[in-house]
């Protein structure tokens, strides 16, 4: 029963850490940031970049987002260019850049349900 009730106050508690992390999201900070830093390769849509080679970031999952500039920022996903560019990212840019480029509108859809 005592495990229970802690159990259940840990989940109470930890949930709140997440809804606070959600809340917490700037979109208009995200935008100035991709159209400041993230443009110049990406594209001011996050769709037509300098290069057809760089990745289209519109409309694409906030997670894998975050989760790509985190590991280019640790090391773990190595680029020449990600990597520079990531390590001047703090964890708040990392969670508005990310959740402003997947409200894009975007052409990464699959086009044969259209
Ligand atoms: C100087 C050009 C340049 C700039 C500026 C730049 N990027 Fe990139 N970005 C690239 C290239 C090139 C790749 C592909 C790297 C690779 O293959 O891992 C890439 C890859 C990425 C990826 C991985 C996408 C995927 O599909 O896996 C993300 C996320 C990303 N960039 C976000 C950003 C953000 C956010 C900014 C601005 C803060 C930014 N980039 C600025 C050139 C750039």
């Amino acid at each position: 029963m005592r495990y229970l009730l802690k159990l259940t106050l840990l989940l109470i508690i930890t949930s709140g850490f997440f809804v606070k992390q959600t809340v917490a999201v700037d979109l208009q900070a995200g935008k100035e940031k991709a159209e400041g830093v993230c443009a110049g390769c990406h594209g001011k849509d996050g769709v037509t970049a300098i290069l057809p080679s760089y990745p289209i970031l519109a409309g694409q999952h906030e997670d894998y987002l975050s989760q790509a500039l985190y590991d280019y920022k640790t090391g773990a996903r190595k680029n020449a260019v990600m990597t520079g560019i990531a390590s001047t990212l703090t964890k708040e840019d990392i969670i508005n850049i990310s959740a402003y480029f997947a409200t894009m509108p975007s052409p990464l859809h699959l086009k044969i349900r259209e």
